[in-house]
């Protein structure tokens, strides 16, 4: 079979591979569609930290089933996702029902080698059903899953002001759970065109350009004078995260899905006059794996709002390189096979 392998940074080769062979407890996955994702634009990049190369891409996939052992609701010929990240099963994290941050997670396409294969290899255990939905919607569940975690862990109540910072393609799947969960949304990013893509494409209530001079005041007048109670940072920017801080209210709830490298540092005094709580964001469960599929089945996301961009297979290698440049306004590129 084809897949291709990320050889070294910048560069991609199309190999021949042999087919996997069903093993137990595992699922043979014929795959349709690969979403590109800001982790496999940064491992073609090079800029992906502890990343080991050759490596083989893609962890955003829909596929067919082809046969499974240990997963009887199956069945073979079916359209699946999968939760890309494999556990333990036995740390604390697996333990106290968080898979997601497992101790020893393996994410696919990271750790261990991913989808831009013809066929893949998973734990049965991690098959998500299709519920009817198509290949283009299910390679979109995982990082919509990313967004949906995230606001879950916000806990938001209807009618709540969350500001989410950052509206890449992770930050535009948290402002669409924030306002399924009736949340009022405020995008904060610096790109005009993302935050017109906010407004028009997504009805988000209210956006901000975060270099402009009064983002504060802005933000107060949007809430009466309170400040967002749910502030979710999907930037990765330390700046953009250090900043964020001031603009929570008293008894408010900072939550980082967005991710970057260095020390966050903030006023204790601002942060304990506000009890404020803050909390990381990591992966995403079964169950908002489950929350955006029956989202998507209700049509309370767009897929096609998602999808700027679309190749076969074998034109991955020859595209990708674009997928770089901002100017292209690429939110998810697609690529299909079979
Ligand atoms: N929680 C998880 O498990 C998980 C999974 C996937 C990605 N991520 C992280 O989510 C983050 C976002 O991913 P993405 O693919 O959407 O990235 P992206 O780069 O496409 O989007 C980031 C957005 O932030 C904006 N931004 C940058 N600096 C800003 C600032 N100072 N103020 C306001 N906005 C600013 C950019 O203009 C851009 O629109 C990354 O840090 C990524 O590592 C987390
Ligand atoms: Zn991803
Ligand atoms: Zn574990």
């Amino acid at each position: 079979m084809e897949s291709l392998v990320c050889v070294t940074p910048r560069k991609f080769t199309y190999q021949q591979a042999v087919k996997p062979v069903l093993t137990p407890g595992q699922a043979i996955l014929k795959i349709r569609r690969i979403g590109i994702c800001g982790t496999d634009l940064h491992a073609f990049e090079g800029t992906q930290p502890f990343f080991n190369y050759p490596r083989i891409l893609g962890h955003e996939l829909a596929a067919d089933l082809v046969e499974a052992d240990g997963a009887p609701d199956f069945v073979p010929g079916e359209a699946v996702t999968f939760i890309p990240y494999f556990n333990c099963g036995h740390c604390i994290a697996c333990r106290s029902g968080k898979p997601n941050c497992c101790s020893q997670l393996k994410t696919l396409g990271v750790h261990i080698d991913g989808g831009m294969v013809e066929y893949l290899s998973v734990p049965s255990y991690s098959l998500v059903h299709g519920n009817g939905l198509s290949h283009d919607e299910l390679a979109l569940v995982e990082p919509l899953a990313i967004g949906a975690h995230g606001v879950r862990r916000a806990a938001i109540q209807p009618g709540e002001h969350v500001l989410v910072v950052g509206a890449g393609p992770i930050g535009l799947g948290t402002m669409e759970f924030a306002r399924i969960d009736g949340g009022i949304v405020i995008a904060l990013d610096i790109n005009e065109e993302r935050l017109d893509f906010c407004r028009n494409r997504l009805g988000v209530h209210y956006t901000i350009n975060a270099q402009s001079p009064d983002v504060f005041e802005r933000l107060a007048a949007i809430t009466n004078g309170d400040m967002p109670t749910v502030i979710i940072d999907a930037t990765g920017s330390l700046r953009a995260i250090n900043t964020a801080f001031s603009y929570m209210a008293h008894g408010g709830r900072y939550v980082l899905v967005g991710l970057q490298k260095s020390e966050i540092s903030v006023s204790h005094p601002e942060f304990h006059k506000r009890e404020a709580t803050l909390m990381s964001s990591r992966n995403a469960t079964r169950a908002d794996f489950e929350h955006v599929i029956a989202s998507m089945k209700a049509g309370l996301v767009e897929p096609t709002n998602y999808i700027t961009h679309r190749v076969r297979f074998d034109q991955i290698e020859a595209d990708f390189e674009s997928w770089l440049n901002p100017d292209t306004g690429v939110i998810k590129a697609m690529a299909s096979l079979g």
